[in-house]
């Protein structure tokens, strides 16, 4: 939530700022801004909307040679989306600028200490408060000290209280940028001569692919001189942790597809390949060396806790079907936003799976550290290197995914089942609920998913003209599953929503007799994920009489059915045709049409696929 960048170099800072800022749009786009540090002076400019006004404003009213400076692309929390709230904010003598994602909660107090003193706020944001502090601060700070900028944020970043990702600059300092974190994301990136801060990665991964993890309560200072320094809040100089990030400039851009997801969708063959890379033994075993667990630590487990929110959480459910019939583990799935609520119970024999494509999901992340306080053990399931969740988890898996820069979480989604999976077989094998034999049954079929997943991108021309003939000018759409069916159901409705913004809603087929199905008339559309007749004997049978009741009362039926399953034929206006795969391993192929036809709805109604309205990606507020 909120893209922030940071830059100290050689090039011209507006370029290497915007440029950073296009690649983290999809963090919030309410608003855009930029400010640069030239001839003694700050210089600004910031507008509502998509970066793209900006971008106007900037060809309107050019900023000069600078290089140094900063931008933010918002998700507006304090104050409406409007020019005056957008970042970056400057003090009162207009010499510090500030970008901040977060919430500073006391801000309100901080606010009414400097009105009381005649200072004339600019913004209704919690954010402008910090630029009036640093620029006070700064001033107290001796002119001959070290960093006095680094100083100056460091003092006031011990009076905020909230979470926060800050990039400050000072028209008195222009070869100084100066970044601070807490519970809130941001790393450094080591260019040649240049150095950069970033919401993620991206922001400076055309440049470079050298990284310094910045840990809470830290503060970073890039100088031109200097190069990289961080010190704690407390002021004490912290060791620099490098990485070297493992994916390139050309996975953040588009590659020819119209729509960042519709690329994401296309990868997921390769996703799931990877996922399972390096993870399998020829004899069909599960090594997870990097998994920071012992075979002990495995066997004591008496109880799992998956949390998570969104996306993740669905994949969390359907993980708990497996995890349940392969270890017999009780498994439990908790909106991690809840969870800490309800004073769940938990001890040191609690697993606690937390899955997170950002790893900086703050409603997760409350609900880890909640868990963490009782004593259970975290196991991460995370798509991002570095992130405070595996951080602050005690052992992590990695989904590799790679970067995922739609809004709408899809290749993410099957990489967490497939590391969900993974965890699930080790522990039933290291407590040998399953023998050898049958591990490496589940890991052959493991394999194969890719490719089944590429057949199912194959065949997907019909489900795109299907959802615009068919479902773009619908007000709603039901979905329905059973079983592992039934998550996925629950991740169709929310793609469709956060897109196509149409009611759709994801049930337990056997609930809908209990009331939704009132909600069945003439024409409604109602997509149904239906098992596979060679699996439970039971569910297909269901399946079907459920999709005769919604068809009786008018519903027109969308059935997503295993290849030659012909026994859905009859009650289906239109049958999208999966890979016949088990039945535990069929949501990484029944999503996939759910989230093309989701992506098309969208595309069809004329709106923009990637960046929906009201949402960002990583949400780092509770
Ligand atoms: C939906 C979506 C969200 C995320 C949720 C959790 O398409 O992307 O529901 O799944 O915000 O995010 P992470 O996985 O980053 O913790």
């Amino acid at each position: 939530m909120c893209g922030i960048v940071g830059y100290v170099g050689n090039r011209q800072a507006q370029d290497v700022v915007m440029e950073g800022l296009r690649r983290l749009e999809y963090r919030g786009y309410d608003s855009a801004g930029i400010a640069v540090v030239s001839g003694g002076a700050l210089h600004v400019r910031k507008k509502s909307g998509k970066l793209a006004n900006l971008t106007a404003l900037l060809g309107d009213e050019p900023l000069p040679e600078a290089t140094s400076g900063m931008g933010h692309t918002r998700w507006a929390t304090h104050g409406p989306p409007n020019d005056r709230n957008a970042h970056p904010h400057v003090s009162y003598v207009g010499k510090v600028a500030v970008v901040h994602n977060g919430i500073i909660e006391n801000f309100a107090a901080l606010r009414a200490g400097l009105e009381e003193r005649g200072i004339e706020m600019g913004s209704d944001t919690d954010t402008e408060v910090v630029a009036h502090l640093v620029q006070d601060a700064f001033e107290t700070v001796p002119a001959d000290s070290a960093s006095r900028l680094r100083e100056a944020v460091r003092a006031v970043c011990n009076q905020l209280e909230g979470a926060f990702t800050l990039v400050i600059c000072h028209a008195d300092e222009p070869d100084t940028v100066i970044g601070a974190r807490r519970n809130s994301p941001l790393v450094a990136g080591l260019g040649d001569g240049e150095y950069f801060l970033g919401s993620d990665v991206s922001a400076f991964i055309a440049h470079t692919r050298e990284a310094i993890e910045l840990g809470q309560d830290q503060i970073c200072e890039i100088n031109r001189d200097r190069g990289v320094t961080v010190v704690g809040f407390d002021g004490v100089e912290a060791q620099l942790s490098h990485y070297t990030i493992d994916w390139d400039d050309a996975a953040a851009e588009k590659g020819g597809y119209d729509w960042f997801m519709l690329k994401e969708i296309a990868e997921q063959p390769a996703v799931v390949a990877d996922t399972l890379r390096g993870r399998l033994t020829e004899s069909g075993q599960i090594v997870l060396d990097e998994v920071r667990l012992s075979d002990q630590d495995f066997r004591d487990v008496t109880k799992i806790f998956i949390i998570a929110c969104g996306t993740s959480s669905y994949a969390g459910m359907i993980a708990k079907y497996a995890i349940e019939h392969w270890t017999r583990i009780p498994c439990e799935v908790e909106l991690a936003s809840e969870f800490r609520y309800r004073d769940p119970v938990l001890d040191r024999s609690t697993l606690v799976i937390a899955i997170s494509q950002s790893g900086e999901t703050m409603d997760t992340l409350m609900a880890l550290r909640h868990a963490k306080a009782q004593h259970a053990r975290i196991l991460a399931i995370c798509n991002t290197i570095g992130s405070t969740i595996p951080r602050e988890s005690d052992a992590v898996l990695y989904t590799r995914a790679g970067v995922e820069i739609a809004v709408a979480s899809t290749k993410a989604f099957l990489a967490q089942i497939v590391a969900c999976y993974l965890i699930a077989l080790h522990l039933a094998s290291v407590r040998g609920t399953k023998w050898g034999d049958e591990v490496a049954v589940v890991v052959d079929q493991l394999r194969s998913m890719p490719e089944a997943v590429d057949r199912v991108l194959d065949t997907m021309e019909p489900v795109r003209e299907l959802a615009r003939a068919e479902l773009a000018d619908q007000s709603q759409v039901l979905f329905l599953g059973r079983h592992v069916g039934f998550p996925v159901a629950l991740e169709g409705a929310l793609k469709l929503k956060e897109l196509a913004y149409m009611h759709a809603e994801g049930f337990a087929a056997g609930e809908l007799k209990h009331g939704p199905i009132a909600l069945i008339s003439d024409g409604t559309p109602v997509i149904v994920v239906c098992p596979s007749p060679r699996g439970r004997d039971s569910l297909h049978g269901k399946v079907i009489s459920n999709i005769q009741e919604v068809r009786a009362r008018g519903a027109k039926t969308i059935v997503i059915a295993e290849e030659g399953d012909e026994e859905v034929t009859p009650f289906a206006d239109h049958v999208i045709r999966v890979p016949s795969c088990p039945t535990l391993l069929a949501p990484l192929v029944t999503a996939v049409p759910l989230q093309v036809l989701a992506c098309e709805v969208a595309a069809a109604k004329g709106l923009d696929v990637d960046q929906p309205r009201n949402l960002a990606k990583s949400v780092t507020v509770e």
